[in-house]
């Protein structure tokens, strides 16, 4: 049967995974699932700051060249993923601002030479960038700001709300051609209100009412069979920013549930949960189907024994479209019917 990237790729959408660069052109059976089912590729981690300038001022952009030559040679788009972000940086720049040997201001400099450096290395290749990352507050975070960024977020609590803005501006002159994302959770799909997804989609209005290029949002869609998600609801997310001139796109889809730890095959702990998995993962991608804004649908992880979440979340996996031994699931075969 037809690829996934084939399937939809005559109604003008993209559909991606995120690329493990440790496996890529090593792991055979891996780098040809990644080859063939796929028609955009995200770097899992390759393009994060802490990769990308281990030591300050000397960049390492090989294994991200790496993967754009890849996506080149398999006609797959690259998002670039990510310039703004709270987590892996360079121990260097972290450090230096928590023993106050870089000034605010100094942090702001250096920001603006990431981004220049790095989004400008990578000019006329990346097809949408993940500008900034998860700024704004969950239920949970104790400091939510009037905007509903999260104040105690690095960016926001040392350089103030201006500074993402003024990301999306520095982005946009280092490559004018990108389509510049803003990408972050739980910002679609959840049943009832959801105050970020709201903060979020009026942050946006009001920065595109200013002239700052910001071209897109991208919902991650890390999903969790435990809790409720409504793909009805995503789907007005999704469909509300067209009327901003916005695409959208889900950039980090994954379902996880509790596993049996002790087995290799990540068998879910609650039977029903082998039906809610695929099922939830169609009902992303069909909401995505139904908003013509929606450019891309990404999957976070190739395969179950390579996705982030057993690592992150305790007891819980299962969370791809491939198993352990990257044998399709009903997941994948789910989505291919949907195309
Ligand atoms: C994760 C990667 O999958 C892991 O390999 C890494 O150790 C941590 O980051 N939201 C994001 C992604 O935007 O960049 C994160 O990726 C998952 C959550």
């Amino acid at each position: 049967a037809d690829s996934l990237g084939a399937l939809a790729a005559p109604i003008n959408l993209r559909i991606g995974n995120a690329v493990n660069m440790d496996k890529l052109n090593v792991d055979a059976t891996y780098t040809s699932l990644v080859a063939n089912q796929y028609s955009t590729v995200t770097p899992e981690n390759v393009m994060k700051w802490e990769v990308i300038e281990p030591t300050q001022g000397q960049l390492n952009f090989a294994p991200a060249d790496q993967l754009v030559s890849f996506a080149q040679q398999h006609n797959q788009l690259v998002r670039g993923h990510t310039l703004l972000w709270h987590n892996q940086l360079p121990g260097w720049l972290t450090t230096g601002v928590s023993n106050g040997t870089i000034s605010n201001a100094q942090l702001r400099d250096i920001l603006k030479r990431h981004i220049f450096d790095e989004a400008g290395h990578f000019r006329g290749k990346i097809w949408q960038w993940d500008v900034a990352n998860e700024v704004f507050a969950n239920a949970w975070d104790p400091n939510p700001l009037p905007n509903g960024m999260n104040g105690d977020n690095f960016w926001v609590s040392h350089l103030g709300v201006g500074i993402v803005a003024d990301a999306f501006r520095w982005a946009h002159q280092a490559d004018p051609h990108a389509l510049l994302f803003y990408n972050d959770f739980n910002i679609g799909g959840e049943d009832g209100t959801n105050a970020k997804a709201d903060a979020v989609y009026a942050w946006v209005k009001s920065v595109r009412a200013q002239g700052v290029p910001i071209q897109g949002v991208g919902n991650q869609g890390h999903l969790d069979t435990q809790y409720g998600f409504s793909g009805a609801k995503l789907q007005d997310d999704l469909a509300r920013y067209a009327s901003l001139g916005v695409k959208v796109a889900i950039t980090e889809a994954d379902v996880r549930t509790f596993v049996e730890t002790t087995d290799s095959l990540q068998t879910p702990t609650d039977s029903l949960a082998q039906f809610a998995q695929p099922f939830e993962f169609d009902q992303m991608l069909k909401a995505c189907l139904a908003v013509s804004s929606c450019l891309s649908f990404t999957i976070w992880g190739v395969d179950d024994a390579d996705s982030w979440v057993p690592g992150v979340f305790t007891g819980e996996g299962y969370a791809t479209l491939h198993d352990t031994n990257l044998q399709p699931k009903t997941a994948y075969t789910t989505l291919q019917q949907d195309l």
